[in-house]
Formats: structure tokens, C-alpha cells, sequence
């Protein structure tokens, strides 16, 4: 099959690998139909994440069809179409049982590699390094989907790829920012970054019952579709200092909740980005948190910022 394959940081090829094959009996193979990129992906492509090895088959957003079960599969059929959550949970640990499914202590592998880096292991996931797994991706024409009578979600026939995909990952992050603010009605809410993570936050902000909804970005495109599609007032922070603008448009009180869309790669233009930048080069932190920083500095007080970069894994 093809499929796309990492080999160094900048280095994304697609090739031709062996097709997938079920090694226990409950795994299912799918054939893929629709696959994303995430913005998580380019912190592979960047380099930052580390246990990646040359040909590992990136992907962690992908939906498609059941072509083979293993045979304690019993709630997939061939021919079903499933959405499949870039997390791999089993079901059935301290951490399924609470539908933590994320943090599922039976799907990594390589945990011991991840409690080194961070202290805790996450559950694996598809195509993203092998201290999380080292599971093959979706940016391909098969996988194997790992405790597949857990995770896929079958899709009715009626609704198109494109109106499901999002379920494996970015439209749930981005929701989930939006519940862990405790958003209350009435609400004003400030959402740094207009990537599809940040504008799935600012409808699910809506949807939790916030009156206004102001995003925050420097691409015209994206602020343009924030404010378009998703109804929100726009800041371009290089026009304008974003802090400043918030608090004016709050009546100097700053916005009730914050949500961080930004995430480890944030773009800074003052003194403090520039110190972060230098840090992360030389392996002193992992993530810039220029717009985390701006987040926790512009919200009101009593108010609640939050990050969506990381919540599946590290809490809130
Ligand atoms: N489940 C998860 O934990 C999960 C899922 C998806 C994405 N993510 C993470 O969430 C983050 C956002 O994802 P995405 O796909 O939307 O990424 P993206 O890179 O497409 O979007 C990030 C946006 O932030 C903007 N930005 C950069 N610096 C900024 C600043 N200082 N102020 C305001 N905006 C700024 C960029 O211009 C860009 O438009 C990434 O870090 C990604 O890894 C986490
Ligand atoms: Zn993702
Ligand atoms: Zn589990």
C-alpha cells in the first residue's frame, strides 16, 4: 500500500510499505477513505517530538471501512463504516472504566518511555512516536486498528466523510477547551489561535452558551472564516496588541474565559517569545507558551483560562 512516512524533521515521504496485517484478535483492518492532517503533526514535521524513527507512517485523523476483523470482534462487520479516535483504548482498565480512554493504561506499549519524558504514560496512539506507541497511522490506504470493538464509531450511511472525520480528533479538542472553561451563559470568551482547533472551540463556545466569542490570530484567512463562520470578533494580534485590545473590549475588565489554540510552536514578536524561542532550541523546554502566557494575563480575574493543546493527556 502507500502511505506516508516520516524520516526526519522536514523529511515526509509517501511510499510504498507492506500492507497491515491482524496480529490479534481484536484488531481490525481498514480501508481508508478519508484522512487529515493535524496541526499536531507538525511538531513531527518540525522535529520537536521526540522516538520518532525513519519510516514510521504518520496520520492520526482517518475514518473508512472494515475489510477484515480479527475474531474477537464482534460488534464490526466488513463493509462497515467507522470513525476511528486517534486514541487507543482498551475498554476495560482503571482509566477505560472512568471513560478516561486517553489515558487507557493497556494500549502503550512503550509507556515506560513516556513516564521517562513526563512522568505519566497516555494511552498510544496512531502515528504519532513510539513512546506513544509506535503504532502505524492513517495517512494511508489501510490500518490496523489495535482493541477495534472499542474505538471505531460506525457512521450511518447518510452522512458524508467530510461531516465526520473531525470526530477522531480536532473538533473533541476543541470542544473540550470549551467545557473544561466552564464557560457560563452570558459569557465573554477569548480564543488565541484560528487553526481548526481554535474554530471548533469558538462554535463550541457558543454551543456552551457564551454571548461573545473574540479570536485572536495574525492570518487574514483564518481570523476571516472565525469571523464569518464561526461568528466571532477578531483580533490580528500583529495589527494590534491583543492584550490591550481585550481589555478595551471588555470595559477593562478582560474576557470571563480563555482558551489557548495555539500550542508548543506559538508565534511571538516581544522579548519574552524571543527568550522562549532561544529555550526550546537549546532542549530547555519543550513548548513556547507565548500565547498560554497572554491567555493567563488577559483573562479577568476570577476568570478560567484553559489550553486545548495536550487536555486529552495532561489534564486541565
Ligand atoms: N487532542 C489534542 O490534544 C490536540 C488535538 C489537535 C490539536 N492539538 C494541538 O492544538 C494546537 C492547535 O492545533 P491546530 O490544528 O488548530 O494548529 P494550527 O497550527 O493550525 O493553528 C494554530 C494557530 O495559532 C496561531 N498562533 C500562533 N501564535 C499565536 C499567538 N501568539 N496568538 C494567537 N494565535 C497564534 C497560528 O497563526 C495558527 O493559525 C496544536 O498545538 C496542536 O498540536 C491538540
Ligand atoms: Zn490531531
Ligand atoms: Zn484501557
Amino acid at each position: 500500500m502507500k502511505a506516508v512516512c516520516w524520516h526526519s524533521a522536514h523529511d515526509v515521504r509517501v511510499e510504498t510499505v507492506p500492507d497491515p496485517k491482524i496480529l490479534n484478535p481484536r484488531d481490525a483492518i481498514i480501508k481508508i477513505t478519508s484522512t487529515a492532517i493535524c496541526g499536531s503533526d507538525l511538531h513531527l514535521y518540525e522535529g520537536n517530538i521526540p522516538t520518532m524513527e525513519s519510516g514510521d507512517i504518520l496520520g492520526h485523523e482517518f475514518m473508512g471501512e472494515v475489510v477484515e476483523t480479527g475474531k474477537e470482534v464482534k460488534n464490526l462487520q466488513k463493509g462497515d463504516r467507522v470513525v476511528v479516535p486517534f486514541t487507543i483504548a482498551c475498554g476495560g482498565c482503571f482509566f477505560c472504566q472512568k471513560d478516561l480512554w486517553s489515558l487507557c493504561d493497556n494500549s502503550n506499549p512503550n509507556a515506560w518511555m513516556a513516564e521517562k519524558f513526563y512522568g505519566h504514560s497516555p494511552s498510544g496512539l496512531f502515528g504519532y512516536s513510539h513512546l506513544l506507541g509506535g503504532y502505524a497511522g492513517g495517512q494511508a490506504e489501510y490500518a490496523r486498528i489495535p482493541y477495534a470493538d472499542v474505538g471505531p464509531l460506525k457512521v450511518p450511511d447518510d452522512l458524508e466523510d467530510d461531516k465526520v472525520l473531525f470526530l477522531t480528533d480536532i473538533f473533541p479538542t476543541g470542544y473540550m477547551a470549551a467545557e473544561n472553561a466552564d464557560i457560563e451563559p452570558g459569557d465573554t470568551v477569548a480564543v488565541w489561535g484560528c487553526g481548526p482547533v481554535g474554530q471548533f472551540a469558538i462554535k463550541s463556545a457558543y454551543m456552551l452558551g457564551a454571548a461573545r466569542v473574540i479570536a485572536i490570530d495574525r492570518f487574514p484567512e483564518r481570523l476571516q472564516m472565525a469571523q464569518e463562520q464561526g461568528k466571532a470578533e477578531v483580533i490580528n494580534y500583529e495589527e494590534i496588541d491583543a492584550g490591550e485590545a481585550l481589555k478595551e473590549m471588555t470595559g477593562g475588565r478582560g474576557p470571563d474565559r480563555c482558551i489557548e489554540a495555539v500550542g508548543m510552536e506559538a508565534h511571538g514578536t516581544d522579548a519574552m517569545a524571543a527568550y522562549d524561542k532561544v529555550k526550546q532550541g537549546v532542549k530547555l523546554e519543550t513548548g513556547r507558551p507565548t500565547a498560554l502566557r497572554q491567555a493567563i494575563v488577559a483573562c479577568r480575574k476570577g476568570g478560567d483560562s484553559v489550553y486545548s493543546w495536550g487536555i486529552w493527556w495532561l489534564g486541565r
